[in-house]
């Protein structure tokens, strides 16, 4: 990882990564995940910076923008399911605008290239896995910043606006001196918006069919809310927001997939002073490890918890808890 590490696995853990001010827990990536992702990125952000960019992203991703891009995402995905399955289309579209098949193809080979040891030892030697990577990502930046210029022009001349994709948005976005993002700041939080949407999100969705495949009386509810859906409904008209606010059962199962099966294996902060926990001392300087996905398992105490569809009150004190902090309801609302 690159430094000292400790790895926590318990729900403290969670409210001392979540809980704590930025001057004692920072956000910090190991070195790989950071060359590759970029240091500008919302991952390496603390403090004021951290809240800057997280604003200006949660101007994309909060769920009054989210809905007007309802009919893009069912008519991409309906044609995905056609041709081939790839969910990197859909983020082609909605974060850079892109629509040119080719070059998403292109961009998506590179971002698989980039994302596929992001946790690797980061030795930039020939023929290592993390110098191929540190390649796909200067490919990567080459892309987004060609695309930003044109991007830029397109909206100087009206015929793009803010808020019609994420780069858009970025673009547009000043902070309260004026003062737009930099071309870095903006690709390094691109890179990172596709690499923390799209392993957790196809985690999550193989997880949910895995159980449903399992339960079948579970898939048998899912279905029959779908199709009380889709009766309703004249044939191709678009899914709608109205239609996803029905589907509560459905967001039970995820909900219930994700208490089982975290879809994202751990977090890293560093400790920016000497942090007591749980009677040790974490020394300044050293990384932490959170592992969500080990935290759930192993704090339902109860075998019959491990159950799909055994979800209870006491759930409570195992869930990743994001507490009443700077970052409150940041999984609610951004992951
Ligand atoms: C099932 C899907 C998802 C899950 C379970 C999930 C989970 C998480 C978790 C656990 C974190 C906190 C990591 C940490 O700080 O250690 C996080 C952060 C984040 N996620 Fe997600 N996520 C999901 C989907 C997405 C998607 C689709 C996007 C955007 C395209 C996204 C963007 C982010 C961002 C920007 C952060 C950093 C937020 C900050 O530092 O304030 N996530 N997510």
């Amino acid at each position: 990882m690159g430094c000292p590490t400790v790895v926590l696995n318990g729900p403290a853990g969670n409210r001392l990564l979540f809980q704590n001010d930025f001057n004692i827990i920072a956000n910090k990536q190991p070195i790989s995940l950071t060359r590759i992702v970029g240091k500008k990125s919302i991952l390496e952000l603390s403090g004021e910076d951290h809240k800057r960019m997280r604003s200006a992203i949660m101007q994309f991703l909060k769920p009054e923008a989210l809905q007007k891009f309802v009919g893009r995402m069912n008519s991409i995905i309906k044609k995905h399911f056609v041709d081939c399955w790839d969910e990197r289309t859909l983020a082609g579209d909605l974060l850079f605008g892109l629509n040119d098949s080719e070059e998403i193809e292109i961009l998506s080979q590179d971002f698989t290239e980039a994302f596929k040891a992001l946790w690797s030892l980061p030795l930039d030697l020939p023929g290592t896995a993390f110098r191929s990577e540190l390649k796909a990502r200067s490919r990567i930046c080459k892309r987004l910043s060609s695309l930003l210029k044109v991007r830029r022009r397109e909206l100087h001349e009206g015929k793009f606006c803010p808020g019609q994709d994420l780069m858009s948005n970025m673009l547009s976005s000043r902070n309260e001196n004026g003062k737009a993002m930099t071309e870095e700041e903006i690709i390094d939080n691109m890179i990172a918006l596709m690499s923390a949407g799209h392993e957790t999100t196809c985690n999550l969705l193989i997880n949910v069919l895995r159980l449903l495949a399992l339960n079948p009386h579970v898939y048998q509810k899912v279905l029959e809310e779908h199709m009380e859906i889709l009766t309703k409904k004249e044939i191709d008209e678009p899914l709608t927001w109205d239609d996803i606010q029905k589907m509560k059962y459905t967001w039970k199962v995820c909900q219930e997939t994700m208490r089982l099966i975290s879809p994202v294996f751990g977090g890293f902060r560093k400790a920016m002073k000497d942090v007591e926990f749980g009677g040790f001392v974490i020394p300044k300087g050293w990384q932490i490890l959170n592992l969500y996905a080990k935290i759930l398992i192993d704090y339902l105490v109860d075998e019959k918890e491990k159950t799909f569809g055994t979800a209870k009150q006491k759930e409570s004190e195992v869930k990743i808890d994001f507490g009443k902090n700077k970052r409150e309801g940041q999984i609610k609302k951004v992951g």
